[in-house]
């Protein structure tokens, strides 16, 4: 498999497709089921991984651990805090207990869930001691809007921010309007979360015209290739369910023509203009 990379500000190469792991956790039964599923994933070559504390309220960063033994070295391991642990110390106890659910001395990319009341100041101070323990390699941010953005870098320590994790998928394209191109005109990273729209939008006809030009293709791979091909771009579906693993990893073969691309923005077209950014 041709896994591609994106570059993040300080040079880095990391993968350009992932796996989420939101609502992993949260049935005990499942267990085992999510960490199969996610071990697939790493056996398949998607070594990076998406968790944060509060899915399944810390018991998806134990399954990311379980997928994760014997082999951690080879993952690039995302988590983010809860904004109301942002505080200075709360961030720091926060990441500690990350750490031991996930088994490991260090998380590649710890993000701020979203902006909530404690100053950014705050959030940035614990970030760069965790940093200086390392703790963490790399910081980022999640649903930050361009006016967050811009905050968070003229913070003291915000200006090595290296990604803003955001809701971006074929049906939800404000953010090209703004958020994007500022982003990477500073070559920071976006990562596309619910890049399926939580399933939501495979019935579209627009995917399965485009899936049907291309042998065996499914409308999951069309909607994930579309996004693949956006510079700087992390695009990290979550599948909890084997067949789904192979589906969307499938989509780092699938090719798009000009003619798809085209007939694509059609069927899905951008706002027309600046519009709030979206959370789930
Ligand atoms: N920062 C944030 O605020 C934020 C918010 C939302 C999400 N995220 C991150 O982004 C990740 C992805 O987003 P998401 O989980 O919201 O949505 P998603 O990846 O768009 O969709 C996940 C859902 O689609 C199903 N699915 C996956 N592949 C499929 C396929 N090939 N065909 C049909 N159904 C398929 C999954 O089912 P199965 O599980 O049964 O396979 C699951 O129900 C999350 O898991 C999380 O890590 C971050």
């Amino acid at each position: 498999m041709n896994m591609p990379q994106i570059t993040l500000p300080d040079g880095e190469s990391v993968p350009a497709f992932g796996q989420g792991t939101w609502h992993m956790g949260e049935t005990t039964s499942r267990f085992a089921d999510e960490a199969a599923a996610l071990k697939l994933g790493i056996d398949l070559g998607v070594t990076l991984v998406d968790t944060a504390e509060m899915y399944g309220n810390g018991v998806a960063e134990e399954i990311v651990a379980e997928a994760a033994k014997g082999r951690r070295d080879k993952l690039f391991i995302v988590s983010k805090v809860l904004p109301y642990n942002a505080s200075q110390r709360g961030a720091i106890d926060a990441c500690e207990r990350s750490l031991k659910r996930l088994k490991t001395d260090h998380i590649d990319l710890y993000l701020l869930h979203w902006r909530g009341s404690y100053p950014f100041a705050e959030t940035l101070a614990a970030f760069d001691k965790l940093q200086q323990q390392g703790k963490i390699r790399h910081h980022g941010v999640s649903n930050f809007d361009r006016r967050d953005m811009e905050e968070w870098i003229k913070t003291a320590g915000g200006a090595t921010v290296a990604s803003n994790q955001i809701l971006y998928n074929l049906t939800r394209r404000g953010p090209e309007w703004e958020v994007i191109p500022w982003c990477r005109q500073r070559s920071i990273s976006i990562m596309a979360y619910s890049p399926i729209e939580q399933g939501r939008m495979l019935g579209h006809k627009g995917l399965a015209d485009i899936a049907a030009r291309h042998n065996g293709a499914t409308p999951a791979q069309v909607a994930l290739a579309w996004l693949l091909r956006r510079e700087g771009m992390i695009v990290i579906p979550k599948a909890g369910n084997k067949e789904h693993v192979r589906e969307n990893v499938g989509a780092l073969d699938l090719q798009l023509t000009d003619q798809d691309l085209a007939d694509l923005d059609k069927a899905f077209p951008p706002p027309k203009g600046r519009t709030a950014l979206g959370m789930l």
